[in-house]
Order: C-alpha cells, then structure tokens, then sequence
C-alpha cells in the first residue's frame, strides 16, 4: 500500500465511508490494529506434513484464549480482594465461556489420526504443552501449586521469574477466603496468611463456611453466586483436562509423553487435583 494510484485508491475508498457515516482513521487498520502480519506469521511447520498447520493453530489458539483467561482472572481477583464482586461475577462468567471454547476445540483436534500426528511427531523433539507457562500460571492462580513445576522453565529468566511470583502469590481461592473472613466467617488464621507457595489444604472450618453460606442463599447471595462460579470454573478445568487425555489416549495410545512424562498415566494422575476443595466436600451434606 506505498504506491500512488494505492493510496488514491485507499483515499476514494475513505470517502465513500465517510459519505455514508462511517469515520475512518487514517492512522489505524483492521490488520494493523491486530498485528496480523505479525500474527498470521507465526506457523512455521518443521515438517512437510499437511496436519502440522492444524496441531500449530490449535496450539496457539489455546494459549490466546489462555491468554485472556489469565486477564480476566486476575481482574476478577482483584475486584474481589476490594469487595467489589459484581465486576468479578462478569469477569469469572467470561473465563467459563472461554473455557467451553478451548473444550470443544478438542473436537477439531481430534480429526487428526494417529497415522496423521505420527507423520510429523518426532520432528517435536522434547517440545510439549507441559512447557506452557500460562498453563503453569493459570494453575497457580487458581490454586494448584507445585514448586516443581517451574523448575521446566528455568532455561528461561523472565518466565521463571514470572511463574515463581505466581506461586508465591495468594490463589484466586486464598483470596475468596479472605473474603470470608472480612465477612464475619470463621476462616481459620493459617488460611489467611502463609506461605501461599505451599500447596492448599483443606479444612473443616471452610467447609462450613460454605455449608452456612449454601444453607442461606437468600442471606448470602453473593457469596452463594461466587461460589457457584468458582465451581464453574473448576467444573470446565476438569472437563478440558478430561478431553485432552482422552484426546491424548485417542491419538498416542500409551506411549511416554514428548514432554518425558508417563503420557495418559500422567493426565489421569491430573484429574485428581482439586482448586476448591471444600466446595466439593460441602455438597455431600447440603
Ligand atoms: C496430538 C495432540 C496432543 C498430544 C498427543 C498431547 C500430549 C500430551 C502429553 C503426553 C502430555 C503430558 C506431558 C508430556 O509428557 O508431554 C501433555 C501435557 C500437556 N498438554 Fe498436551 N497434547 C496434545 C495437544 C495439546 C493441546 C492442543 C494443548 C493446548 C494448549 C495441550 C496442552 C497441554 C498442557 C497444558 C499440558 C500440561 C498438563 C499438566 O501438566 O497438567 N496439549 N500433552
């Protein structure tokens, strides 16, 4: 678009928008806006295999909407930690339906055979989701926290750094339980200030914090909707990690991950973690 007759061209064409209404500004494009000559540039196949494009893409599509599932949480805990939680209520809503997407994207993933994904995985070598910093930081955010899993990011200074002030951060729950606390519920001291580093531990007294608060909706009403909302969030986690072993067990069988985990032995271990346990626990006796 740097030649004379293109810009002529470009200019007639702003005209034509002005003269029904539509403003334009002439320093900003949609591609511009976007960056995507920056982002459509950014799938570089290392093998000649057709299926390639599609394994990049939904890769890289999962890490946007990761991307903006990080935003939103950490504006959500944030809005709580100031008692403010109707904007906190949109911002969890949004991360749900963020999470319905990049569950059914495991649908489009799943075109691929093990015949199709076997044509290009050795040229992977050790490269593997396990490496997701954002995952690791969306973990840590809501509330699983394991030291360990930095230490596959120490090859690289800002993301270490990043990830380490993560897991010593106070959790999206740590925070939801503060909450409670400056709302009158008896949250044991040990919960409210700790080494948020360490993994959470369930207790008794949280649990029937829940237990008061879903045994009086009518009283409680924000808290019932913020809990509820906590387990949709956690409710969806578990469903994309439950689609992508399957996915997983579906194209690889049982072979050891690329990543040099136990492959679908791993991701089954995975669906025993909990964020919010005692939201569970409680709906045994409500
Ligand atoms: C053919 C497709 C895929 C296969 C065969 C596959 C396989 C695996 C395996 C075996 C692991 C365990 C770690 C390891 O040893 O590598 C893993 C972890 C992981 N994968 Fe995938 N994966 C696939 C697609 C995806 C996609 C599309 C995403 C989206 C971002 C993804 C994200 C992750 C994440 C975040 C982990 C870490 C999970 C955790 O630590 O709990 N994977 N994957």
């Amino acid at each position: 678009m740097h030649d004379e007759p293109a810009r002529e061209t470009e200019r007639k064409r702003q005209v034509d928008l002005e003269s029904e209404g539509i403003h334009w500004d002439q320093d900003m494009s949609y591609g511009q806006y976007l960056a995507l000559e920056r982002l459509l540039d950014c799938q570089h196949p290392v093998s000649d295999q057709h299926d390639e494009m599609l394994f990049i893409i939904i890769h890289q599509a999962s890490e946007l909407w990761m991307r903006l599932c990080l935003h939103e949480a950490h504006g959500a805990a944030e809005h709580i930690r100031q008692d403010n939680l109707r904007p906190a209520f949109k911002m969890l809503t949004r991360v749900a339906r963020i999470q319905e997407q990049m569950i059914k994207a495991w649908e489009v993933l799943v075109t691929m055979t093990p015949a199709d994904y076997m044509s290009f995985r050795d040229e992977l070598g050790q490269s593997s989701g396990f490496q997701s910093f954002q995952y690791r930081e969306l973990e840590f955010l809501l509330g699983n926290k394991n030291a360990r899993m930095i230490e596959a990011h120490r090859g690289h200074a800002r993301h270490y750094a990043h990830l380490k002030a993560a897991l010593q951060a106070p959790s999206l729950y740590d925070i939801v339980l503060q909450l409670l606390a400056r709302r009158g519920f008896d949250i044991p001291e040990g919960h409210l200030e700790r080494d948020w580093s360490e993994p959470y531990v369930a207790s008794p007294e949280v649990e029937a914090a829940w237990a008061e608060i879903y045994g009086d909706t009518a009283q409680h009403w924000d808290l019932y909707e913020l809990a509820e909302k906590l387990v949709d969030l956690e409710y969806n986690f578990q469903k994309w990690r439950y689609s992508h072993m399957k996915t997983v067990e579906r194209i690889i069988g049982y072979r050891r991950g690329t990543g040099g985990t136990a492959g679908v032995h791993y991701l089954v271990k995975a669906l025993e973690l909990q964020f919010f346990p005692e939201l569970w626990s409680v709906r045994t006796s409500l």
